[in-house]
């Protein structure tokens, strides 16, 4: 839904951007260096792009860490990925606290390791009070998933008797999503090439902005997502309605 919160001002910037990771592995293949190399080189970029955000009024950003389908990856990969979950939120962590960053996850903590969980738990507690940009990092996350559970969740208030059915609409429903705390997003970069959502963000960017661009992740610049910024600005966003 497009709440107050959410609408933009025509001819500004996004103030929630979500992003697609996408293209390590190929960028790592590419220099004939192994899929983690290129990971590990991806991680680097979060930083960047996190630190330039509040330069383009960019309040939220969402970025796509890891899905649900990605544990059909080679048992290396993902036992690489997770390691590097857990040195990100380790070697990170202070620098997100001094820098104003809050820091969230979204998406299914119940198959991860329980030393990960822990870490994301201690980091979000750690930047609960900062309020400069707001960092959501989608880790088993996937948008199918999400409803499955947010659902779940719904159908037990209903059985418990604490919510009439006549009482559930969009509102009700994104209450119990994993971003029951975000806007929805204004505009979804995704890097590599692919046209595709892969299964990120579903309901909640029913009105976004796309941009597709061929940039593999690591090579993705502070400079490059200024000019995609830049673009979202010139886009006519009419949620359905006409514009004079
Ligand atoms: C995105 O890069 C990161 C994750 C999915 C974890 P990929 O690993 O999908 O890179 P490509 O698409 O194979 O190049
Ligand atoms: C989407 O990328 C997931 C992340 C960026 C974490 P994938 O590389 O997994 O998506 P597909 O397989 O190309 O759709
Ligand atoms: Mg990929």
């Amino acid at each position: 839904m497009a709440t107050d919160e959410q609408k933009v001002t025509p001819g500004t910037g996004p103030r929630h951007v979500a992003c697609i990771m996408d293209g390590n592995g190929r960028w790592a293949t590419s220099r004939g260096r192994p899929r983690l190399f290129g990971h590990h080189m991806g991680a680097r970029r979060v930083k960047e792009i996190v630190r330039a955000c509040p330069d383009h009024g960019v309040k939220y950003l969402t970025i796509f860490a890891f899905s649900t389908e990605n544990w059909k990856r080679t048992q290396s990969e993902v036992a690489g990925l997770m390691k590097l979950f857990r040195r990100y939120i380790q070697r990170e962590a202070r620098d997100l606290l001094a820098e104003g960053v809050r820091v969230r996850f979204i998406g299914d903590r119940v198959r991860l390791d329980d030393k990960l969980v822990r870490l994301m738990d201690e980091l979000e507690l750690l930047t609960s009070r900062n309020d400069r940009v707001h960092l959501t990092i989608a880790l088993n996350y996937g948008g199918r998933d999400e409803l499955g559970r947010a659902t779940k969740r719904l159908a037990a208030e209903v059985a418990a008797g604490r919510l009439s059915p006549a009482d559930v609409d969009e509102t009700t429903l994104a209450r119990f999503l994993d971003t029951h705390f975000l806007p929805d997003p204004d505009l979804v970069i995704r890097t590599s090439g692919e046209a595709r959502i892969s299964n990120f963000l579903l309901w909640q960017s029913a009105y976004a902005e796309y941009e597709f661009i061929d940039t593999l992740w690591p090579d993705f610049t502070k400079a490059e997502f200024a000019r995609v910024l830049g673009g979202f600005g010139a886009r006519d966003r009419r949620f359905g309605a006409v514009t004079a």
